[in-house]
């Protein structure tokens, strides 16, 4: 098994393993803070061929390996790198990988307009986070920037344009887990863009996972938009018997007192959904009556969200649900504040 180094901490990898997928295992392990692990705007672990277009997650290799130690010169994507044995990487270690970073991100705002106060990806926008994280105070772009309006895909998916950072992870939804892929990048270059082509519907059982894996607010729920900022809204785990195939029917539901404001999949410490959910689930059941409850959601990021204490009041707990693990409560269980 090649061993690594990152950032000064080893470990034995499988064969075929990235540098990304390395300095989680570190991660993991270690239960370190995530600024060991790169951030990443455009990779997906469980989406095939994502990765390598946005270059967030770059890092340094100071040592190529145990054969050959001499080191890369230029910073490499670290999601779509595999480890060498004897390889080390330098992370958060390199002022200069940093710096490169932050050039990075500079050319990722560039278009990006500065809306978070009307977006409703705020509060939950890896964009806002990396920004805050790696970004520079101030922008030297001085030319125009690329203006859309947005646009309807749908019934329940809003487009913006504006804000996309063209990392492609939509895409790869519609080729991987839908029928019929109508979307796409057209164009290419400052000139290319998220498209149905023609404005064409997307509409197909898994489509909404769009909104998910979209890493800013460019694909938003026209079902829950403007209703509320995130962080005034209670995330619990639930689930319900979903038949649709390939759906387990687990999701988070996003309260405001009883009232399901929205559905969303569950995501992971790296802010990937653990398991896709079907349209049913997601725009379908906004009623708690169609759920069984499991508790409240810890929301792992550095965002307002996770600021958010609650409990469950269990005064009257109503055992309905079909798993004899997970206690449900019935529709009308209330929540309140810690
Ligand atoms: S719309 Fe969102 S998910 Fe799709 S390419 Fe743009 S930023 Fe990525
Ligand atoms: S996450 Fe590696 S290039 Fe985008």
């Amino acid at each position: 098994m090649p061993k690594v180094t990152i950032d000064g901490i080893s470990i034995d990898v499988p064969e075929g393993t990235t540098i990304l997928q390395a300095a989680r295992m570190i991660g993991e392990r270690e239960k370190a803070d995530r600024y060991v692990v790169p951030p990443t705007m455009c990779y997906y672990s469980s989406l095939k061929t994502s990765g390598g277009y946005c270059r967030t997650c770059i890092v340094k290799v100071t040592k190529g390996s145990e054969r050959d130690p001499r080191p890369i010169p230029k910073p490499v994507a670290s999601c779509r790198t595999a480890v060498m044995d004897g390889m080390e990487v330098a992370n958060t270690t390199d002022p200069a990988l940093l710096d490169a970073r932050k050039g990075v991100v500079e050319f990722l705002l560039i278009n990006h307009p500065l809306d978070c106060p009307i977006c409703d990806q705020a509060g939950e926008c890896d964009l806002q986070d990396l920004s805050y994280e790696h970004g520079t105070e101030a922008s030297r772009y001085e030319f125009e920037r690329r203006t859309f309006d947005p646009i309807d895909i749908g019934d329940t998916i809003k487009l913006h344009m504006t804000r996309c950072i063209l990392c492609y992870r939509c895409v790869k939804v519609a080729e991987q887990l839908t029928d019929g892929r109508v979307h796409g990048v057209i164009n290419r270059g400052d000139v290319a863009e998220i498209s149905t082509y023609i404005s064409q519907a997307i509409e197909n059982d898994f489509s909404g996972n769009m909104i998910d894996v979209c890493p800013v607010g460019a694909l938003t729920d026209r079902t829950f938009r403007f209703t509320s900022r995130v962080w005034f809204t209670k995330p619990v785990d639930a689930h319900r018997d979903c038949g649709t195939p390939n759906c387990k029917g687990e999701v988070v539901l996003w309260l405001k007192g009883n009232e399901v404001l929205r559905v969303t999949g569950r995501k992971d410490q790296w802010g990937e959904v653990e398991s896709f959910i079907c349209n049913t689930c997601r725009f379908e059941k906004k009623d708690m009556a169609a759920w069984t409850i499991e508790g409240p959601r810890k929301i792992d990021r550095h965002s307002v969200i996770s600021q958010g204490h609650y409990q469950l009041k269990r005064e009257q707990p109503v055992l309905t649900g079909p798993s004899p693990n997970v206690p449900a409560l019935a529709k009308r269980n209330e929540f309140k504040d810690r």
